[in-house]
């Protein structure tokens, strides 16, 4: 810097220091700014708080994108309810004990979400072992790959008691519970989170009646945020793409069976040309951002559903 620049700078410095004092504005703010720097606000309200000791219940947790939150979140410090349908108890106990080995608390309670009595006693047993509830995951889901003319009564309701009735008892359980147990602050909100999918911003042809489930997903996040603001709960949702696990099995198969072409090259096919990031989507892509929507960094953070897929769908 010249000796002009100099000049100009200290002048300047001058001029903002005046104005400092005397503009009431300025003043409001230098407060503030002195406030924040004895406090330590500015700086200690910028980093994660510890999720330590808060519980969360996962369903469709015994494998896949689930089995990947659960894992996830007991690394963040979160006790872990693992749930999922009777036949995949040893899958939940697998996870719990996986849970566990972290020096986290962890329960394994079964149960169908499309029963509104077996979620309530799931939220029961959750919080008999591991204490008053914080936050809740749907992400139990099912899928069928089929013609849209093709889906019958029995095949469209069958993914909605699943996919949306399902999540609407979670929510709806969950969100009575943290209500009940009146622990929801602003700077500590309850935390409602469901799993939607890219379908649920674009439909697939051979996925109709799962996209419309998927759709109808977001419809509950956005219903339950706005009711639930003033009770200090966030609800969110996550998006995924086209993630390894069971589930895209049976799209992949379903989709090269109507395609005709080899099974494994419809996955590799559609996430090269679909994706921006031109890769298949692993279960922990998912976890990190559930990471996120189930910590304090998301806060602020409601009513909406986050796209995870590696750029297939631009919001
Ligand atoms: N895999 C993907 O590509 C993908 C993409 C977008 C969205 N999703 C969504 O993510 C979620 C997890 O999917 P995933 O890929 O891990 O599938 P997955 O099939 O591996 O896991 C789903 C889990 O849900 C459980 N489940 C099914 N019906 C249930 C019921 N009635 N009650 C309780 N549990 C039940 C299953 O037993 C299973 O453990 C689902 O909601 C799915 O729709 C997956």
């Amino acid at each position: 810097m010249n000796y002009t620049s100099l000049h100009f700078a200290r002048q300047i410095g001058k001029q903002c220091s005046r104005a400092t004092v005397w503009h009431p504005f300025y003043r409001g703010v230098y407060r503030s700014q002195v406030n924040r720097r004895v406090t330590g606000v500015a700086y200690s309200s910028l980093a994660r708080q510890s999720s330590e000791g808060k519980s969360v219940i996962i369903t469709g947790s015994s494998r896949g994108i689930g089995k990947a939150i659960a894992l996830r979140l007991a690394a963040d410090g979160y006790n872990v309810c693992v749930s999922d349908l009777g036949v995949n108890r040893a899958g939940c106990e697998e996870v719990a004990r996986e849970i566990r080995s972290m020096g986290r608390k962890a329960c394994v309670a079964m149960a169908d979400v499309t029963s509104r009595e077996e979620v309530k006693k799931m939220i029961e047993t959750s919080v008999r072992e591991l204490g008053p509830l914080n936050t809740m995951i749907a992400n139990a889901g099912i899928v069928q790959v089929m013609e849209p003319l093709l889906v019958s009564e029995k095949d469209f309701q069958h993914m909605f008691s699943v996919n949306v009735f399902g999540v609407q008892n979670c929510l709806a359980e969950a969100a009575k519970q943290l209500i009940d147990q009146g622990n929801c602050q602003a700077d500590s909100p309850g935390k409602l989170i469901a799993a939607s999918s890219i379908v649920g911003f674009r439909s697939f042809a051979l996925l109709p009646h799962y996209s419309a489930s998927k759709w109808a997903v977001r419809g509950l996040i956005q219903a339950y945020a706005i009711h639930l603001a003033e009770k200090h709960i966030t609800v969110n949702g996550y998006a995924p793409g086209i993630v390894e696990t069971n589930m895209w099995n049976i799209i992949d198969a379903g989709m090269a069976e109507r395609t005709g072409m080899d099974k494994n090259e419809v996955t590799e096919k559609m996430a090269h040309d679909m994706s921006l990031l031109h890769r298949v989507s692993v279960p922990e892509d998912v976890a990190k951002l559930v990471s996120f929507l189930a910590s304090s960094d998301s806060d602020f953070v409601t009513g909406q559903t986050q796209l995870v897929d590696g750029g297939v769908i631009l919001t």
